[in-house]
């Protein structure tokens, strides 16, 4: 039977980032999970709202934590921000002023959207402060893509210590080829370039179906924006834009969390609200491995089909495997017969969580060659991108610290999987982008006492 217990470090104060989960696992985990808006588009959406004063109205929006601190943004840029009814947000951004030093500091280290305000800021006002940005600890993340690509559109940089002040009278339409299809500077050329004086054309842009969802949000609101062959995204600049409504695009990184989930502990959930198009080549690699599925109208359904067999595979961009369902995966392959190869193509530095997995048994060693498909851009470049997983290893409870989001729920799942209890700190982190998931968990069967 699985434990779950949730309590305080040391007796002080329960702050979500204090959060201790306590997991007993060796049960399979069975029934059903409603997933929301994506957590990767849901705050892009909420930044789009930015760019017109009139109202605008999202549904299908998840109770995450990168939810709540997009809200806190927006009120503090002067915005309003309204939960009208489960699921859904009114925004209107009447008057808005930047963020003074103080109150960027606030978002500094949370979250990583302060940066995508540079477009709506400057075509509205003239001006915006970027914090020194949080997100998840999976590497260096730098923001070079963006700032270029706004310089490009006309915004001039003044670096600052505690991050940068932008300025621009109005930006104008560029030609600007993005070095690697980044989906954060994707965005950020999307949400600068659709208030710019003239056309925008950029070239090697990413086209994640969460990027999608955003071009579809700003044709609402009036853009005129075509996604061209061969990563070629052509954006008509307009004087105004108007509210839209929009129901953001269900969760396929969730959603693959909990498919995984299943698998590893031999389980059975349906994923309601999971939409198969959006994940083909995730439900591809899940067969491969021995899963198997059921696309029905409202989601899908997720089990082990026999025993687990070894894979190759690499996460690339869209349509590649992401490298968000990464983490979840690895985890099952553990469980799997014989030797797994992951390459991570996307981030340097995103297998420094299977340390906690050999601890609990897992055989994962990393390597810095290319191993698998095709060489990438970290192979000569002495990062640990390539896994190698021997398997199957019986996996045992330890005491476990989130090191990232995704990494924090699969760690749960190694849990639920492992024998004997485990302690998970810093479970807060898990909240940024997976809603109510202790619920969801102990619907699923596993075993809460707190
Ligand atoms: N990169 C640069 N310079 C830049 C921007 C990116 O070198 O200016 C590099 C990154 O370091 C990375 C690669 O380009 O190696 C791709 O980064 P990308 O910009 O695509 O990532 P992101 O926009 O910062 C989003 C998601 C991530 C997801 C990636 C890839 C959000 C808020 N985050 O990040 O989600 O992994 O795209 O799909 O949308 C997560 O949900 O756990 C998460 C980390």
């Amino acid at each position: 039977m699985s434990t779950i217990t949730f309590d305080a470090v040391d007796g002080r104060d329960v702050t979500d980032v204090e959060r201790v989960l306590r997991v007993r696992g060796g049960r399979s985990l069975r029934g059903q999970v409603r997933v929301r808006g994506a957590k990767n588009t849901l705050p892009k959406s909420m930044v789009a709202a930015l760019l017109t004063d009139q109202d605008c109205l999202l549904s299908n929006v998840a109770g995450i934590r990168d939810v709540e601190i997009v809200g806190r943004m927006i009120r503090a840029l002067g915005g309003e921000v309204q939960h009208t009814g489960s699921g859904e947000i009114r925004l209107r951004a009447g008057n808005i002023a930047p963020l003074g030093r103080g109150e960027a500091a606030e978002f500094s280290g949370r979250s990583r959207i302060p940066v995508l305000l540079c477009g709506p800021l400057l075509s509205r006002v003239g001006e915006v402060f970027i914090p020194d940005l949080g997100g998840c600890n999976i590497g260096p993340r730098p923001i070079d893509f963006h700032l270029d690509a706004l310089q490009q559109l006309g915004a001039v940089v003044h670096e600052d210590p505690d991050g940068a002040r932008l300025t621009a009278r109005r930006l104008h339409g560029a030609r600007i080829r993005l070095p690697y299809p980044s989906v954060g500077a994707t965005e950020q050329v999307l949400l600068a370039a659709v208030l710019a004086e003239g056309v925008t054309e950029l070239s090697n842009a990413a086209i994640e179906p969460e990027i999608i969802d955003l071009i579809a949000v700003l044709q609402k609101m009036g853009a005129t924006i075509s996604v061209e062959t061969d990563r070629v995204i052509t954006i008509n600049g307009v004087e105004r834009l108007h509210g839209f409504e929009h129901s953001a695009l269900p969760d396929r990184l969730e959603t693959a969390s909990w498919a995984c989930a299943a698998l590893a502990t031999d389980g059975q959930i349906f994923v309601s609200g999971a939409h198969q198009l959006d994940m083909m080549t995730f439900l591809n690699a899940f067969r491969r491995v021995g899963g198997d599925f059921r696309v029905g109208d409202g989601g899908i359904e997720f089990w082990r089909a026999g025993p687990l067999r070894s894979v190759a595979l690499e996460t690339d961009v869209h349509p590649g495997f992401m490298t968000d369902w990464q983490q979840p995966f690895v985890v099952a392959l553990t469980q799997a017969k014989g030797v797994s190869i992951v390459h991570e193509t996307v981030y340097e530095d995103r297998f420094g969580y299977t340390s906690a997995l050999n601890d609990m048994g897992a055989q994962i060693q990393l390597y810095r060659e290319c191993l698998g498909g095709r060489s990438c851009r970290f192979g000569r470049r002495n990062h640990l991108h390539s896994a190698v997983i021997v398997g199957p290893t019986p996996l045992r409870g330890t005491e476990i610290h989130v090191p990232d989001l995704r990494a924090g729920f699969s760690y749960v799942i190694a849990a639920l999987v492992a024998d004997g209890p485990s302690t998970i700190t810093n479970v807060g982190l898990i909240r940024r982008g997976y809603e109510s998931f202790e619920d969801k968990l102990l619907a699923l069967g596993a075993d809460l006492d707190a």
